[in-house]
C-alpha cells in the first residue's frame, strides 16, 4: 500500500491523534444500537496504548451543526462503550481545542465530536493547524469517512508532523481492493436500496465490471417498470426509468446479466399486520406494493450466486425489518455466506441484515463503511486516502 501504516512508527511517549469512524447508530433513548464500528477500531487504539503513546481518539457522530453541539451528538456513550471494551477509563475531553489537557503515556482520552467545530466539514486548514499542534502523529483509521474531505480526515493528514493509516483503514483497503483490482470471475454485485437516484453512479460502475448485477429493494421496482412490468403502487422513481434502461443496455452490450425477480411478495401496506401474497411479476395488480423477492426468484438467484467467484453486496432485497418480507434478504444473506466465492459486504442496512441473520462468519469481509464502500467500488479515489498517499512521497 502506498502510505505509511501505524506499525511502522515508533510511538513511545508520542502524542498520537487517531481519527476513527465511531459514527454508530443510537436508539431513541441515545443508547448504542450497534457497536461494530467501535470494536473494529480497537486494534489501532490498543496498539498505540501498548506502545506507550499518549492516545487521543476522535470521530464525528451524526451531523451536528458546527459550533453547536447538542447532547444527542455527544460521544459520551461512545467513550463509555470504548472504556468497557478496553477495560480502562476513557475520559471525554469536551473543549479540546480551547482547554489544555494531559494524556499520560499508555492511556487514552476521547476528544468530543470533531464535527462540532466550525471548519471541520469545510476542510479548514486553520482548524487542522490547531489540531496538528496537539499531536506528533496523526493516524487515520476512519475508512467509513474516507470519502469525506473534512479537517480531521484530509487537511490534518497533510499538516500533521507525521501521518499514517491505522490497521482498520489498511485492512479495508486491502480487502476491497482485492475485490476490485483483479476479481476472480464470474463476479456478482447485489445492490439494494430504495432509490436509483442515490445509487446510479455505483450501478453504472458495476454494470461495466460484473457478470451478474442484482438490483433489489425499491430500486428493483424502477427496473421492473423500465422492462415493461406492472408494479402497482410500489415505491419507484419514474424519472429514473431512462437511467435504469442505460444500466440494462451497458450490461447487455457486455454480455452480462441483470437479475430481476420473476415472482415477488406483495401486500397492500408496509406493516407487521399486512397480508402478504406471492405473485408472478406479470400479475402484480394496481393496489399491490412489491415488498420482497419471491421464492422462485430466490431459488434461481441462489444457484446463480453459487457459480460466482466474487460477490459484492450492498443493500437488502426487501423490507427485511418486517419478518414476512424478510425471506428474500435472509436467503440472499445465507447464500452469500455459503457460496464458495470471495464475498464482501458493506453498508448500514446490509450489516444489520448480516447480524440479524447471523451470517457474518460466512462472509469474507464485512466493511464498516457505507458511503465510502460504495465510492471505493465506483473506482473513485477517496480524498482521505489520497492525503495519506501524498504524505508517503
Ligand atoms: C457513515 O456513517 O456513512 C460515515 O460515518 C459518514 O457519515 P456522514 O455520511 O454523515 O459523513
Ligand atoms: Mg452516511
Amino acid at each position: 500500500m502506498a502510505f505509511k501504516t501505524l506499525d511502522q512508527i515508533n510511538l513511545r511517549g508520542q502524542r498520537v491523534f487517531i481519527r476513527c469512524d465511531l459514527n454508530v447508530p443510537l436508539d431513541a433513548a441515545g443508547r448504542i444500537a450497534d457497536d461494530t464500528r467501535i470494536r473494529a477500531s480497537l486494534e489501532g487504539i490498543r496498539h498505540a496504548m501498548q506502545q506507550g503513546a499518549r492516545v487521543m481518539v476522535t470521530s464525528h457522530l451524526g451531523r451536528p451543526s458546527e459550533g453547536a453541539l447538542e447532547a444527542r451528538d455527544s460521544l459520551r456513550p461512545v467513550a463509555r462503550r470504548l472504556s468497557e471494551l478496553l477495560g480502562v477509563p476513557v475520559p471525554l475531553v469536551e473543549d479540546w481545542l480551547e482547554t489544555p489537557f494531559d494524556v499520560p503515556p499508555g492511556s487514552v482520552v476521547m476528544l468530543e465530536n470533531c464535527r462540532a467545530h466550525a471548519g471541520e466539514k469545510g476542510n479548514s486548514p486553520e482548524l487542522a493547524h490547531r489540531m496538528a499542534a496537539l499531536c506528533d502523529v496523526y493516524v487515520n483509521d476512519a475508512f467509513g469517512t474516507a470519502h469525506r474531505a473534512e479537517a480531521t480526515t484530509e487537511a490534518l493528514a497533510r499538516l500533521a508532523r507525521e501521518a499514517c493509516a491505522g490497521p482498520l483503514m489498511a485492512s479495508e483497503l486491502l480487502a476491497l481492493g482485492r475485490a476490485l483490482a483483479a476479481p476472480e470471475r464470474p463476479m456478482a454485485a447485489i445492490v439494494g436500496g430504495s432509490k436509483v437516484s442515490t445509487k446510479l453512479a455505483i450501478l453504472n460502475a458495476l454494470a461495466q465490471r460484473v457478470e451478474l448485477l442484482v438490483v433489489g429493494g425499491g430500486m428493483a421496482n424502477t427496473f421492473l417498470l423500465a422492462s415493461g412490468q406492472p408494479i402497482g403502487k410500489s415505491l419507484c422513481e419514474p424519472t429514473m426509468v431512462d437511467a435504469a434502461r442505460e444500466v440494462m443496455a451497458t450490461l447487455k452490450a457486455r454480455g452480462a446479466h441483470l437479475f430481476l425477480p420473476t415472482d415477488v411478495v406483495v401486500a397492500d401496506e408496509v406493516s407487521e399486520t399486512a397480508l402478504p401474497a406471492i405473485k408472478a411479476v406479470t400479475d402484480v395488480a394496481g393496489n399491490d406494493l412489491i415488498l420482497d423477492f419471491g421464492p422462485q426468484s430466490m431459488r434461481r438467484l441462489v444457484d446463480e450466486l453459487h457459480a460466482c467467484k466474487t460477490i459484492v453486496w450492498n443493500g437488502p432485497l426487501g423490507v427485511f425489518e418486517i419478518e414476512k418480507f424478510s425471506h428474500g434478504t435472509r436467503m440472499l444473506a445465507t447464500a452469500i455466506a455459503g457460496a464458495p466465492a470471495f464475498s464482501i459486504a458493506g453498508g448500514g442496512d446490509t450489516v444489520a441484515a448480516i447480524n440479524q441473520f447471523d451470517v457474518a462468519a460466512g462472509i469474507d469481509y464485512v466493511s464498516t463503511a457505507g458511503g465510502a464502500f460504495l465510492e471505493f467500488l465506483e473506482g473513485k479515489t477517496l480524498p482521505a486516502v489520497r492525503a495519506l498517499e501524498d504524505r508517503a512521497h
